[in-house]
Order: C-alpha cells, then sequence, then structure tokens
C-alpha cells in the first residue's frame, strides 16, 4: 500500500476530522501514522486505515498524535526566567509609562494550555508583587478543539508540573487528589479559541477583537511545517504583532529567511525576536 496507503489514511483524518495534512512536513507525519500503528499493533497501512475507519476512538488518537500535543509548564525553563526577570517586567514598565492597560499576549498552538497558562502564572506573580490588579489579556489559540476543551478545564498530573518552581506550584495550582488545578484566579486570565495557523483569511485570535500583541508564542510548531507553511505562519506572526512587540519560537526553531531581516534576535539563552519598531 506504501504511500498510497499513508494517504489514505490522512484522507480520512481529513474528511472525518478537518485535519489537513497539506504542508505539514510528511516525514512528521509517516512517524505520527507509524507511531499509532505501533501502539495498535497494525501490520500495515490497510490494517490501520480499517482501524481508523470502524474506530471513531482511534481516529481521535491518531489526530491527536498527527497534532503533536506535547507540552508542559515552564517548558525550556530558562526561557520563563528570562520572560519572568526580563521581558515582563520590561513591558509592564512600558506600558505604565505610556499609560496604557497591561500586556497583550498570544499564545498560537497552545496545546492543552500549559503554555498559556505559565505566562499566566507569571503575570499573576509580577502583578501581587507590585500589589496590583492584573490587566493583561492572554489569547491561547489551537488548530484541535479537543485539545482546548481540555486546557479549558485547567487539571494537569503532577508530571507536567515538574519545572514550576515549588513556590508557584503552591500558590498557583489546588491540589485535586493526584493532578493539580489551575487556580481560578489565574486560569480565567487566559481566554482560548480555535485558530488555525495556516488559515490565511484570518490573522489573529477571533477573539482578540482588534489590537496586536505585545508578546507572541508560537512554540514548537513551526518545526513540524513545510517551508511554504512556515512562512504563511510567520506573515501572521509578524502582523499581529505590535512595533517592538516579542516574538518567542522553540528552543529549536528558526524563522523562515525570508523573515529574519524583520526582526532583531534578543538573546543567546532562547528564541526569543523583537519586530522592529
Ligand atoms: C508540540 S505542540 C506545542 C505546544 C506548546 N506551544 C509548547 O511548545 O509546549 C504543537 C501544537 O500545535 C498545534 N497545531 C498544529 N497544527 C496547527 C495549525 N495549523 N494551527 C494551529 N495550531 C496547530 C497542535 O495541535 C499542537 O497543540
Amino acid at each position: 500500500m506504501g504511500n498510497a496507503g499513508l494517504q489514505s489514511i490522512l484522507d480520512w483524518a481529513k474528511a472525518e476530522r478537518g485535519f489537513d495534512a497539506v504542508g505539514y512536513c510528511p516525514s512528521v507525519m509517516a512517524m505520527r501514522v507509524a507511531s499509532r500503528m505501533s501502539a495498535t499493533g497494525a501490520s500495515g497501512y490497510g490494517e490501520y486505515l480499517n482501524m481508523v475507519r470502524t474506530s471513531p476512538a482511534e481516529l481521535d488518537l491518531l489526530v491527536e498524535a498527527l497534532t503533536l500535543k506535547v507540552s508542559s509548564f515552564f517548558r525550556d525553563p530558562i526561557v520563563f526566567a528570562y520572560l519572568h526577570d526580563s521581558v515582563l517586567p520590561a513591558l509592564l514598565a512600558e506600558k505604565a509609562a505610556k499609560g496604557e492597560r497591561g500586556v497583550r499576549v498570544w499564545s498560537a498552538g497552545c496545546a492543552h494550555g500549559e503554555e498559556p497558562y505559565s505566562v499566566a502564572i507569571l503575570l499573576h506573580e509580577l502583578a501581587q508583587r507590585e500589589h496590583k490588579a492584573p490587566e493583561d489579556a492572554i489569547f491561547a489559540t489551537d488548530i484541535d478543539e479537543k485539545a482546548l476543551a481540555r486546557a479549558k478545564e485547567a487539571l494537569y498530573t503532577g508530571e507536567s508540573l515538574a519545572s514550576v518552581p515549588y513556590g508557584l506550584v503552591t500558590t498557583c495550582f489546588n491540589r485535586e487528589g493526584e493532578l493539580f488545578r489551575v487556580l481560578p484566579a489565574v486560569a480565567r486570565r487566559v481566554r482560548f479559541s480555535v485558530h488555525d495557523m495556516l488559515d490565511r483569511r484570518t490573522a489573529s485570535p477571533s477573539d482578540s477583537v482588534f489590537g496586536t500583541f505585545d508578546l507572541i508564542l508560537c512554540r514548537n510548531v513551526l518545526i513540524y511545517f513545510q517551508p511554504d507553511s512556515q512562512d504563511i505562519i510567520a506573515q501572521k506572526l509578524y502582523r499581529s504583532l505590535a512595533a517592538g512587540g516579542y516574538l518567542l519560537l522553540g528552543q529549536t526553531e528558526i524563522l523562515p529567511e525570508a523573515w529574519q531581516g524583520r526582526f532583531r534576535r534578543v538573546t543567546d539563552c532562547c528564541r526569543l525576536y523583537r519586530k522592529g519598531k
């Protein structure tokens, strides 16, 4: 069945769940399908195609695997330390000097919410330190509605909190048996919505109303796409970012070449870029 077999499986995922593999790296798609085949014991594409045709639960697991939802709180802790110690205080000070409300953040490709909640925790902590009410707006989007439904529950395993500083675990989460729920005061600061980064018709999250962002996190998303799709995403990020705004990519990601001149790399410790003013 070969590549045609793989294509039939991807076609089924598109027809039934709307997941379009066009634009993603073919090798990544093949690896993700292979991981489900090995988990189910399917001996080939044909057998696996039958499984996804007859089992909606397996189709869900396939789409989950294809959209790669690996994440955790404070993933790459050095990045969050840099946000906490440098970027967010600078942005808050700039806003205050201009008499503007708090910072606007967009977490694009937010998986189950670990990333936007991590930023919300930092902003919560910074606001408490200043004895101020937080005024930030944090938008979080993903292509996968089911992932967003889970994100809204704000309930996580201890494992996904492994990199959270202990003091923040005790102040920003409520323990529920073996699990941890983000404190409602922190969780309600994040607004989740579906947004496809490859959709050229929309520039930014539908509920973010007009206005650009001071900080966009688009981490570990670009890496899965082919150059043409990366270009669509880079254009969207550039347009949605305020002049002087920050863009954070994953630790192994780089901007497509055509966009590199429009941003300045801010630090060697992470893939943080700043748009020209
Ligand atoms: C590996 S996760 C990254 C999670 C988080 N940003 C992090 O770095 O920990 C990649 C996320 O991108 C999402 N994604 C994949 N294709 C997308 C698209 N076309 N538009 C929006 N999100 C997409 C996936 O559903 C997944 O949740």
